[in-house]
């Protein structure tokens, strides 16, 4: 089919790399001859007719730029088929021949409720900072958030040595412990709470003030980081801080690193994957596929079924989380 027109929109979670994905689309389309638009905030620009005109001028200068010029956000209508619908005629209206969406599994789907309803091509990129996606090795914006979480526990580590404290640091991720992990071993942080391998806070707790036991024993460092997913301690992480101190004697301070990971500059791993995810959408678009995700899978392109990508949940690596397990003994 050919293609003169395509759409872009990012839902969900921003993403550090979103903008660079919207880049690498604008530039690629216009490369085919294609004009592009964008439909600000998510599904919502969709269903407002809500649109700007993208083209080389517009994404000039944005590699490196955190957010998205489109605005992102969530749109509770777009889950009820009739809104969909209305969104198809928009998409008509304006003579659109393709979609792209950045986003997460929840925009993925948008995407699958989409393609009921329209018979052109919408594809989905993955963009979110919780790397929760099945069939991509990683998700736009996750590197950046690592590496933001990095820098934090790097600091929090300085000052919890000079006052012998505990630090539990919460870090973003939604359901999943991709960030949690990952900055836990970049930072050599003591201990790691995962929503994958979390059984009850009861033994949580044991296996916290027994690891600290040992390191006491050992006269390993003074200070004590634990990494926690948030929302994962039941009854909230201040019942974990007050646990801690009143078990263990030590002051515990709590670190709440929120959406600071979602934003800033994106790091090169997140820029060269948006570049080339964008790119890869727009030659999906190109080739007329359905409801399916640009993935990216040992450093190429991969095209991904939606229903495949949005079954599954995606399990950490087992290496990485045996490696933590016994490096943080030793330390
Ligand atoms: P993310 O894409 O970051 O996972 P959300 O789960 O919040 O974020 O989903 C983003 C948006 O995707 C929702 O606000 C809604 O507009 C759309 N969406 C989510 N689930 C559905 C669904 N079942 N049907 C249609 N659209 C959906
Ligand atoms: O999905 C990205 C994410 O940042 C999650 O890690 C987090 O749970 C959620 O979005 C926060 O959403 P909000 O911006 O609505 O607070």
């Amino acid at each position: 089919m050919s293609i003169k027109k395509l759409a872009v929109l990012t839902s969900g979670g921003d993403a550090p790399g979103m903008n660079a994905a919207i880049r690498a689309i604008v530039l690629s389309a216009e490369s085919h001859g294609i004009k592009v638009i964008g439909f600000k905030h998510g599904y919502n620009g969709l269903l407002k007719n809500e649109w700007i005109k993208l083209n080389r001028a517009v994404v000039y200068n944005l590699i490196q730029r955190g957010g998205t010029i489109l605005h992102s956000a969530r749109c509770e209508k777009f889950k009820h088929d009739e809104h969909v619908q209305s969104a198809v005629k928009n998409l008509e209206a304006l003579d659109v021949d393709g979609l792209i969406v950045i986003g997460g599994d929840g925009s993925f789907k948008g995407v699958q409720a989409l393609q009921k309803y329209w018979d052109k091509s919408v594809i989905g990129v993955p963009g979110t900072i919780d790397n929760d996606i099945v069939g991509t090795d990683y998700t736009i914006g996750y590197h950046t958030a690592i590496q933001t979480a990095v820098e934090s526990l790097d600091k929090v580590r300085d000052t919890a040595e000079a006052f012998e404290r505990i630090f539990v640091v919460d870090v973003m991720g939604r359901h999943a412990g991709f960030i949690a992990l990952n900055s836990a071993l970049a930072a050599g942080a003591d201990h790691v709470l995962l929503p994958e391998t979390f059984t009850t806070a009861a033994e949580e707790l044991v296996k916290i003030l027994d690891k600290l036991e040992k390191r006491r024993k050992n006269n390993a460092s003074s200070s004590h980081i634990i990494v926690i997913t948030e929302n994962l301690w039941p009854g909230g992480v201040n019942i974990l801080v007050d646990s801690l101190q009143g078990e263990s004697g030590v002051d515990v301070r709590l670190l709440t690193l929120g959406h600071v990971q979602r934003g800033g500059s994106p790091v090169w791993q997140d820029r060269i994957l948006a570049t080339k995810l964008g790119t890869y959408a727009v030659e999906l678009a190109l080739e007329g596929k359905k409801a399916v995700m640009a993935g990216i899978q040992h450093r190429y392109p991969a095209a991904v079924s939606l229903d495949d990508a949005s079954i599954q949940r995606k399990a950490l690596n087992h290496y990485s989380l045996s490696m933590q397990d016994k490096i943080t003994l030793l330390a």
